[in-house]
């Protein structure tokens, strides 16, 4: 069995190491497992109304006869496509139904240089323009079509899809823009639980879905943008799905699958940079970084196969680091107290670190941008920028295609083709503007008065992470 999967490894695309090695080939594993993963249990989860699957099999054959990526798919949804087929993206046979599901790498893949990439955030993912469009089609749909037609069992499925897309489409509670995930949608749920309406003054709490690699030190310290979730218990992990209307009860059902997914994440290895890098600038880049940035970023170091060693991440009390507060509002004693009482409290929990980021660990970081956790800062030379010089609106138009890629300022590409010269007329979710509420490009204002070829030094180092 053991020299089957060395052999799967050592002959996988992925393999950007050379020689195989078990941490290797647990790698593969998991991203394999990832791609099909999904909890869509007995008719709950993250799903579309049954015949809406159809069109992701339009865009399907689109694409296989095209050899084109299918255009609605990928630009206005954000849903990633690996070859011809939508990532993330199921279609589930459920009591003589064909339901579309969302999978977690819907959201917890994407593409960056264009390559395709398992365990970073989608970049483009738009779950505010899925939700809208998905509601209005199930209910066109529900209304042309004779309910005679339709099972016990497809109505219960059409309801709680209509629910869950109800949600997803709030104006104000959802993402303004693409490639950011409102936590709003899972606060939510612990208010329902409780039978108590939600504050009208909770804000949005947008932020990038967040890279995985390292993830088994992280959880030990906190989960999500602030540490505040207990990584220790596996029930974080699918909060999403409570969002979308799963029961406790079957999550119950679900949850010893849980655990040896969080540990096999822990298994996620970074992909290494694809383009050259200066090693001369690296090694000064490594000092100067060691100087200023590992006091909150820590330090990096590879085992004898030449595979990163993970370390647990730090935890930095907001007023040091003055980034957008809005994902840190309003947790407060009240919120957490939900939290505490909620049907799942045996699984999920929060941390003791309140009002904080963590300090992001920095593998593959070249793959990660836009950096910081609401995505509002397009690449590392614009981060290395006091606050008041950094961009202000920049488009995510296939942000994670090669053309977009800029290997000098390490990011997304902002001036050219798809330079965005002032704020847009019109709002536009495919253009980020950091003036909204909620995606402010402030703080986390170092080491910016360096002189331009020490910041590059710096920008060469993080390219070896
Ligand atoms: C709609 C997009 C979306 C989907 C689908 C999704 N996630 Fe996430 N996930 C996120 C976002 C956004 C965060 C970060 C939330 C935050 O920091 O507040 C996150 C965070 C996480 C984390 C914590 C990472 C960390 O650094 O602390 C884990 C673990 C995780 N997700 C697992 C899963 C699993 C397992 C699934 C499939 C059931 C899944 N996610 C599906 C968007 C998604
Ligand atoms: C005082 C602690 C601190 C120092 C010093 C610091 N950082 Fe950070 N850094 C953070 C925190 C906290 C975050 C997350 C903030 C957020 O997401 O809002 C972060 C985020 C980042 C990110 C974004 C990662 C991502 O995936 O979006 C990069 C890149 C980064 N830092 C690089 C650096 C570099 C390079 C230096 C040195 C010049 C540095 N940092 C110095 C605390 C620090």
């Amino acid at each position: 069995m053991r020299s089957i999967l060395l052999l799967i490894a050592a002959l996988s695309p992925l393999n950007g190491y050379g020689m195989p090695e078990s941490r290797m080939v647990r790698d593969q594993k998991i991203k394999s497992e990832l791609l099909g993963l999904h909890f869509f249990h007995k008719g709950l989860g993250m799903h579309i109304a049954p015949d809406l699957i159809k069109f992701v099999e339009v865009a399907k054959k689109y694409s296989r006869s095209s050899g084109k990526d299918f255009g609605p798919l990928k630009h206005r949804y954000g849903i990633t496509q690996n070859g011809v087929d939508p990532v993330g993206l199921f279609s589930i046979q459920y009591e003589g139904m064909n339901v579309g599901v969302l999978g977690c790498v819907a959201c917890h893949s994407g593409k960056a240089a264009g390559q395709f990439i398992i365990g970073i955030g989608n970049k483009n993912i738009d779950v505010g323009r899925i939700g809208g469009d998905a509601f209005l089609g199930q209910k066109f749909w529900k209304t042309i079509t004779p309910e005679v037609r339709k099972s016990e069992a497809y109505k219960r499925v059409e309801d709680s899809a209509i629910s869950f897309t109800r949600e997803l489409k709030d104006p104000k509670r959802g993402n303004l823009t693409q490639g950011l995930v409102p936590t709003s949608v899972i606060r939510k749920w612990f208010y329902r639980m409780a039978n108590e309406p939600y504050p009208e003054s909770m804000p949005r709490g947008a932020v990038k879905v967040p890279h995985l690699f390292g993830y088994g030190e992280k959880r030990k310290v906190g989960q999500f943008a602030d540490a505040g979730g207990n990584g220790i218990l596996p029930g974080w992990g699918i909060a999403v799905e409570l969002a979308a209307g799963q029961t406790p009860e079957n999550v119950r059902e679900y949850a010893h699958r849980l655990e040896p997914l969080e540990a096999g994440l822990g298994d996620l290895l970074p992909p290494k940079y694809p383009f050259q890098i200066n090693l001369e600038r690296a090694a000064r880049g490594k000092l100067a970084f060691e100087a200023t940035c590992a006091g909150c970023h820590g330090r990096y170091e590879r085992d004898a196969e030449g595979l990163p060693i993970y370390l647990p991440p730090k935890v930095i009390p907001w007023a040091k680091v003055k980034t957008d507060h809005d994902r840190l509002e309003q947790l407060d004693e009240h919120f957490l107290g939900l939290i505490r009482t909620s049907p799942l409290s045996d699984l999920i929990q929060q941390t003791q670190n309140q009002d904080s980021y963590a300090a992001p660990r920095l593998h593959a970081v070249w793959a990660r941008f836009p950096y910081l956790h609401n995505g509002s800062i397009p690449s590392v030379s614009d981060l290395l920028k006091p606050a008041a010089e950094r961009t202000r609106y920049f488009s995510l138009r296939d942000a994670g295609e090669r053309e977009r890629f800029d290997e000098d300022s390490l990011g997304l590409r902002v001036k050219g083709r798809h330079e965005v010269r002032g704020k847009p007329a019109l709002h536009s979710r495919e253009i980020y503007d950091t003036t909204l509420q909620g995606q402010s490009n402030q703080g986390h204002e170092f080491q910016t008065t360096l002189d331009a070829s020490a910041k590059q030094d710096l920008i060469e180092y993080l390219k070896t992470l």
